[in-house]
């Protein structure tokens, strides 16, 4: 069922540390956030939130991508610039720099080709590199702060790392499950233990697996059965990493509870039809993949 070259891509199934398990598990820990220079994380972590990054002005990278709550938001469909829906749920940048491609169709390989993509879609911020460094560049504290941070004025290579340095410490670790993977044997109940059983007997895991619980591979969508939107028909398996807090789900937006969603993945992905008490098994499971986030808890958001 894997499609490509994506089989190679199957990370170290061999997590240290789980020690109460006799069987490796598939699933590794979120590591803590990458060490990195505190004027660049600061610098990057003020541009995603800055409108000058956007072609008229009135759009942040924070606009669509919360991380006060779970680095995404509740809409099905956020909006492009000229008020028309994008074809595209917006998935959370948290954990997003750890997995092996970027984008639901995993279009990107790195952080900073996203990034500029991100700048440079009319359909996302409608900006372009050169226009956003003209901005920055005309604005004497934010020079300065670039001279701080990377020694030179804004340019290309320090407006796209610094981003990068940001999106790269939005790591979300301290999970009940990774609680439990270190060898905390309380962290996790008896139904979100036998909820995991489950996801692993099913073969949830041979898609969703590695540290984002997915994030790993290529995979056919409504491999069985229909699911969502036909098209695209291949997507990049997303991450399961804080899902409870990140309906609607799928990449149109077109399953409004986890409950839905994981009742829908059995048909179409594994020809079958689960029952309410192994969705309800599942769906504890999925809840305890919720990280922290600078220490606080991972949290569905308000629709906006
Ligand atoms: C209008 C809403 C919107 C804005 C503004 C926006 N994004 Fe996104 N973002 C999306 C959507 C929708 C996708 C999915 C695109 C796709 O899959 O083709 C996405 C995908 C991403 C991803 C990939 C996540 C993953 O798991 O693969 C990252 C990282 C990201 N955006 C970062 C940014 C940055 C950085 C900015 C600012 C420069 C930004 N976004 C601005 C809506 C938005
Ligand atoms: C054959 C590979 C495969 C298998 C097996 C599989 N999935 Fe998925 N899963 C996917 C793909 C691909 C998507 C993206 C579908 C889309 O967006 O249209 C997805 C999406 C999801 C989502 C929504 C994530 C989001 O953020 O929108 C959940 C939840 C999920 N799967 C849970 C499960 C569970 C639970 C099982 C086992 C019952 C399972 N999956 C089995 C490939 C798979």
């Amino acid at each position: 069922m894997l499609v490509g070259a994506a089989a190679a891509q199957v990370p170290d199934w061999r997590p240290a540390g789980s020690a109460q398990t006799a069987a490796p598990e598939p699933i590794t820990p979120i590591p803590p956030p990458p060490a990195a220079d505190p004027l660049k994380l600061s610098l990057g972590e003020r541009l995603f939130g800055d409108a000058r990054l956007s072609g008229d002005g009135k759009r942040a990278c924070s606009s669509c991508h919360d991380v006060r709550s779970n680095g995404a938001g509740r809409n099905r469909h956020d909006a492009a610039p000229d008020g028309s829906e994008l074809s595209f749920n917006t998935p959370t940048v948290f954990n997003s720099a750890l997995s092996f491609r970027l984008n639901w169709e995993g279009n990107f390989r790195t952080v900073e080709a996203q990034v500029q993509a991100s700048l440079e879609s009319p359909r996302i911020m409608a900006s372009s590199i050169d226009d956003v460094v003209t901005r920055l560049n005309a604005d004497r504290e934010t020079v300065s702060e670039f001279e701080q941070a990377y020694g030179g004025k804004p340019d290309r290579a320090s407006l796209l790392d610094a981003v990068a340095t940001y999106e790269r410490s939005l790591l979300t670790p301290d999970s009940r499950f990774d609680r439990w993977l270190g060898g905390d044997g309380t962290a996790l109940s008896l139904a979100e233990r036998n909820g995991y059983r489950l996801f692993k007997s099913l073969g949830c895991v041979s898609c969703h697996q590695g540290v984002n619980v997915g994030g790993n591979l290529f995979e056919r969508l409504g491999v069985f059965h229909p699911l969502a939107s036909p098209k695209p028909e291949i997507l990049r398996v997303p991450s399961l990493r804080n899902v409870a807090t990140t309906a609607p789900y799928f990449h149109d937006g077109s399953a409004p509870t986890l409950v839905e969603a994981v009742r829908r993945m059995g048909i179409a992905q594994l020809n079958r039809t689960l029952s309410e008490q192994q969705i309800e098994g599942i769906v504890a499971f999925l809840s305890t993949l919720t990280g922290t986030y600078r220490g606080d808890p991972v949290v569905a958001t308000a629709a906006r």
